[in-house]
């Protein structure tokens, strides 16, 4: 697509799709051209959750929004939940090392991020599993989803369970992020209670799948690439880089949604006022315009200027906890299971999205 219609419009749902890196990362950070704004004034089921979150809003809203929660997520704030985090992986490996083959994606992958942001939200420990749940039905997997549930069934349960979180820190502040956004304040105006009910949403989902799969991503790819592997045996302190390779080769979030607020032009394509916009950070990611080789899995790529966690205003927030997370759990996989390997014959799945990209199972 990058070569024969880097901007494509899909008769069928009216969206134009934008594939090319050059495009993609004007599509994520010209905001004044491309609004986050998502189902207009009036969405509906899931869209409305995110309606007043920050990931839905436009300037002047969502520096305001962003202001409020960009002091939980700096590196250095996240640096001092690593002792927490290694001592959540090394629980989790206790129970693998133990058994001898496990699903390193429901071992591993799946709960470590879930309690870490179920920590940070102050959500109690017996409800967690009930917090995965919902968060999976949105992201529309169906890793652990019934069939036949809905979007709207799950999004109203997860409203009412917030709205009483909301209303017990209310009354008994914690120091939890729920009760520090309830007494934030933005020109002397609190937030709504859509606006905390979408921060809620927001984190829960956007921590949740997307780190599981990177860390997932990232040990499938060394799995394929067994010299890489052996590399980071003797080097540990190369992980850093190889996770940045796998976020650009094996992309956690393969697309994000605009519209188009003016016409305008996408590599020579004019894309009118109004257009629904999907611009694919996966294939941005494996652009040789900006990647030589760009399907070679390469560590030592210098620069390695991805996308993955967006780009502008709306960089992911928890990038810094992502990635602290992954360098963790494969540290500790590295360290405690150094003769890790994919189970014998084990057929890999995908997840069944467009926009999350990482396996169901891990069996190793
Ligand atoms: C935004 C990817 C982990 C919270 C984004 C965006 C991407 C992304 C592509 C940009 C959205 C846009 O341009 O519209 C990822 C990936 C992750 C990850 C690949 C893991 C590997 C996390 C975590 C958190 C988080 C752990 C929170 C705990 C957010 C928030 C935004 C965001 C709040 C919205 C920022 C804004 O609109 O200003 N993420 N994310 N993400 N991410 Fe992440």
């Amino acid at each position: 697509m990058r070569a024969m219609a880097p901007v494509f419009q899909d008769s069928q749902s009216g969206s134009w799709h934008v594939f090319r890196y050059e495009d993609v990362q004007r599509v994520l950070s010209e905001h004044a051209t491309f609004s986050s704004r998502m189902g207009g004034d009036n969405p509906s089921g899931t869209g409305q959750l995110f309606a007043a979150s920050l990931i839905t809003t436009d300037p002047p809203r969502h520096r305001q929004l962003r202001s409020l929660v960009t002091q939980a997520f700096t590196p250095k704030a996240v640096d001092a939940l690593a002792p927490r985090i290694a001592g959540l992986t090394n629980e989790l490996l206790d129970g693998i090392a133990a058994g001898g083959s496990a699903d390193l994606i429901r071992d591993l992958a799946y709960p470590l991020p879930v309690i870490v942001i179920s920590e940070l939200l102050g959500i109690p420990a017996e409800d967690r599993e009930r917090f995965k749940h919902w968060s999976d039905v949105i992201v529309s997997q169906t890793r652990t989803a019934p069939a036949g549930e809905t979007q709207d069934t799950t999004t109203s349960e997860m409203v009412e369970y917030f709205l009483a979180l909301i209303d017990r820190r209310r009354s008994r502040p914690g120091t939890d992020l729920i009760s520090s956004l309830l007494s934030a304040e933005i020109g002397g105006q609190r937030l709504t209670v859509p606006e905390l009910l979408g921060f809620c949403s927001l984190l829960l989902v956007a921590g949740n799948e997307t780190t599981t799969n990177l860390i997932g991503n990232a040990v499938l790819c060394l799995a394929e690439s067994p010299g890489t592997l052996g590399r980071l045996l003797e080097e540990p302190g190369l992980l850093p880089q190889a996770l940045e390779e796998v976020l650009r080769f094996r992309s956690p979030v393969q697309s994000m949604y605009r519209v188009a607020v003016a016409e305008t032009v996408l590599s020579g394509q004019r894309v009118p006022a109004g257009a629904p916009i999907v611009a694919w950070i996966g294939s941005a990611n494996r652009d040789g315009q900006q990647f030589p080789a760009a399907a070679e899995f390469d560590i030592d790529r210098s620069p390695n200027r991805h996308l993955a966690f967006g780009h502008g205003i709306h960089f992911c927030l928890g990038a810094p906890l992502a990635r602290l997370e992954a360098r963790i759990a494969l540290e500790a996989l590295l360290t405690r299971l150094p003769g890790l390997s994919l189970a014998p014959g084990a057929e890999l799945e995908r997840m069944e999205s467009s926009i999350v990209y990482g396996l169901k199972e891990l069996p190793v």
